[in-house]
């Protein structure tokens, strides 16, 4: 680092003067090409549901999607993100409505395709958790989730969702292994072009509640996810992580939740030059929004959290602000 002068002559503050040289000397910026806007869906006609724990975020029936993906495209939002939630009686231990190709994501994707052609990109979880009676994301047998078993049936519902129309699949269930095996598959089936975004660095953490809740799951839970999702604790482990990922295909690279883990975001940008991005968690958005409620902040800290993203480096930002700031940005 090269320093010249020093103080008087040396004065920071100068450059931070006037507006204009503010905005001259900026170093990173924030514009809706960040923004990935998750969007839970749900059964039925004519539904807004509002979700108690995360206060302006509502689960749309799907004749309500047009409206809310085309003022989603008329902000130049790039993607969306399709999260469902599951009747309790299409739940049960094996999951097996995510193999349904008729299952509500899967009406989603071919819907907002049709509709849409590739206005908007479309992203999709694969996992099994909205699909299980316990709320894990694979097979659950004997107090864990069989890493093997459970591949083989995302592997199923990656291919079913690539052929709905999902541009992105975003494998969210931190099994070993399963981006290779899902890659191969869709090079094989004729999907090449489908995008992998693997949700690499996924820590077993406290701010999932309120999207448990949102995609009802929250109170089928059994125990934890200790044993596939990552402790926090840990860093070295994430780039392991990353690493394998990238090896077996991965295109664009997660890391969940957000800002407790922006050491983690500059360590996977520093290291692999990989399209890196950063979730927002629903936990994350709470916090924000109650406290913007409360007016203990006012809504300017939006901006300043999602810019700290891009400043460790992240390309882009899941976010459930994504709709309600990309007018301003
Ligand atoms: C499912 C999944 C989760 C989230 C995204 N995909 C929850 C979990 O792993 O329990 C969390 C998103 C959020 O909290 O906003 N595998």
């Amino acid at each position: 680092m090269i320093i010249t002068g020093k103080y008087p002559q040396l004065r920071l503050r100068r450059n931070r003067k006037n507006e204009w040289s503010r905005r001259l000397t900026s170093e990173n910026s924030l514009s809706v090409n960040d923004l990935i806007l998750p969007i839970f869906i749900v059964d039925g006609k004519n539904k807004k549901i509002p979700i108690k724990s995360m206060p302006g975020v509502f689960r749309y029936s799907l004749d309500k999607l047009n409206s809310i993906v085309q003022s989603a495209i008329n902000s130049g939002i790039p993607m969306i993100a399709l999260f469902p939630y599951t009747k309790s009686y299409l739940k049960n231990s094996l999951g097996t409505e995510s193999l349904n190709p008729n299952n509500l994501v899967c009406r989603a994707c071919k819907l907002i395709k049709k509709k849409f052609k590739n206005k908007i990109g479309i992203m999709c979880d694969v996992a099994l958790d909205p699909y299980t009676s316990h709320g894990h994301d694979g097979i659950y047998q004997k107090n864990d989730v069989e890493n093997d078993e459970t591949i083989k049936i995302l592997v199923e519902q990656s291919l079913i969702q690539a052929s709905s129309g999902c541009d992105v699949l975003a494998p969210s269930d931190m099994m070993d292994g399963r981006i290779g095996k899902i890659r191969k598959a869709l090079d094989f089936n004729g999907f090449k072009h489908v995008q992998i975004l693997s949700y690499a660095v996924k820590y077993a953490s406290g701010y999932y509640g309120p999207f448990r809740d949102a995609v009802g799951s929250k109170n089928l839970l059994k125990g934890n996810k200790k044993t596939y999702q990552m402790d926090f604790k840990n860093s070295d482990e994430a780039l392991r992580e990353v690493a394998l990922d990238i090896k077996e295909g991965a295109d664009m690279v997660i890391v969940k939740p957000g800002l407790p883990y922006l050491d983690i975001i500059q360590k996977v940008k520093n290291n692999f030059k990989i399209p890196v991005i950063a979730y927002q968690v629903s936990g994350e958005y709470s916090m924000i929004t109650n406290s913007i409620q409360k007016k203990i902040y006012n809504k300017d800290v939006i901006i300043e959290t999602l810019t700290s993203f891009k400043r460790s480096g992240a390309n882009a930002i899941i976010t459930y602000f994504a709709d309600k700031i990309a007018k301003e940005l």
